[in-house]
């Protein structure tokens, strides 16, 4: 299959990263068709560049200009494709926004993903981190993707499972990272909806509103005016959400360190370890607020890393340096940055 691809040069990024880093790209393409992504692959001085493929930018962090391809995925579609007893399976395509995704679901009566309301980017990389907000994941509403292998220039199909879900993790960190495009996601909707509404924020946003028995759209607005208010907008400051994962220890750990902290922010999972509030940690080793040149610690949410205006891509990434160094030190915790680093 061949398909016409326009490659263009020194392309700048500025307007196509949360953060808002001013970084180029040396070679950039609009992908609007898996057929594009099979020409890059057959083409021997494409393919042997280096390449990064593009959604919303709202997961990671420029440092520097990227020497190679961005491949940025902007194909559009979204479909009910089957229905059983149990669900209705609705596909969309990658380079669907994924806020819109989630409002179309509900305005054609497919509720489930009213709590993942807002999460800025795009569908096709909503399974990379396998998103989640206010106790809903990606997993738990995904069905099967379709995805595009640049180097064996095969499409192929994986379910749940082969995704090897975690949180804030899949396979596409991992095995497939660097390889794997994902063209289309199909996500199973079940037909018993149940409200989730355990969510603290959520429930207390709903109650001040005096409403008990939520539809799935009154959980959207719930979720988009809590996020609203706690999250900065990237249109007026730029930022790529939490910049940090919520660290996961034993209960040794986590009971020695409430010992020294009482008002410390935990929550026990499943399997007996505990994720601690990272956002608590970094507020209580005094960075909230805090700035580095024009990196800073956001005022109202110390686990969002914003952009004061003109940052580079390296004093963000030295800014987390230093309160990884200090929450080491001061708690004895390892944080691991959320965003992909490219
Ligand atoms: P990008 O930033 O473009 O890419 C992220 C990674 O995915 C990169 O490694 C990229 O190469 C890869 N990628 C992108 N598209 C594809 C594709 N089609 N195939 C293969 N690889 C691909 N995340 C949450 O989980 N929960 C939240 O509540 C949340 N809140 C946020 C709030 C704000 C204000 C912001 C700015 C971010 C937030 N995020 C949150 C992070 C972000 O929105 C998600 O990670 C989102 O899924 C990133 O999508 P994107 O299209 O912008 O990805
Ligand atoms: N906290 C503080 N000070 C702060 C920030 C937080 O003390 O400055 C404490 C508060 O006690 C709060 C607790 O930390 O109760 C947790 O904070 P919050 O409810 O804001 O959630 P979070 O852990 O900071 C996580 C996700 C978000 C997701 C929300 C809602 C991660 C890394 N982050 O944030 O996801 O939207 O929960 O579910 O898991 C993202 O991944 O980019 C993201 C925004």
């Amino acid at each position: 299959m061949s398909a016409d691809i326009s490659i263009q040069s020194n392309f700048p990024l500025r307007g196509l990263n949360t953060f808002g880093i001013d970084a180029s790209a040396s070679a950039y393409l609009k992908v609007t068709s898996a057929a594009m992504l099979e020409a890059v692959a057959s083409d021997a001085s494409w393919a042997s560049m280096p390449r990064l493929v593009l959604g919303g930018g709202s997961n990671l962090l420029l440092t520097d200009d990227f020497h190679g391809l961005v491949l940025h995925m902007a194909t559009s579609g979204i479909e009910l494709v089957g229905e059983d007893d149990d669900a209705f399976y609705v596909r969309a395509e990658a380079g669907e926004n994924w806020h819109r995704f989630v409002l179309w679901t509900l305005e054609h009566g497919f509720p489930g993903l009213e709590n993942l309301s807002l999460i800025p980017g795009s569908v096709g990389a909503s399974p990379i981190q396998n998103i989640g907000a206010y106790g809903v994941e990606l997993k738990d509403r995904f069905h099967s993707l379709t995805a595009f292998d640049l180097i064996d220039k095969k499409t192929f199909v994986l379910d749940r499972e082969a995704c090897g879900f975690g949180y804030r993790d899949s396979i596409f960190k991992h095995a497939l990272r660097g390889r794997a495009v994902i063209l289309d996601v199909t996500f199973a909707l079940a037909k018993r909806w149940q409200a989730n509404i355990r969510y603290a924020d959520v429930a207390q946003e709903l109650a001040a509103g005096g409403i008990h028995s939520p539809s799935a759209r009154q959980i959207s607005d719930a979720v988009i005016a809590v996020r609203t208010r706690k999250l900065p907008d990237p249109a007026v400051i730029g930022n790529a959400g939490s910049f940090f994962k919520n660290p996961v220890v034993s209960q040794d750990a986590r009971d020695a360190l409430l010992a020294r902290c009482p008002d410390l922010v935990s929550y026990a999972q499943p399997d007996g370890s505990f994720k601690l509030a990272a956002g608590w940690l970094i507020d209580r080793a005094g960075w909230k607020g805090r700035s580095l040149g024009a990196a800073g610690v956001y005022e109202k949410q110390a686990l969002v890393l914003v952009n004061r205006g003109g940052a580079k891509g390296g004093e963000i990434a030295e800014l987390a340096a230093a309160i990884q160094a200090d929450v080491q030190e001061k708690f004895g915790v390892a944080l691991e940055p959320e965003p992909v680093f490219v």
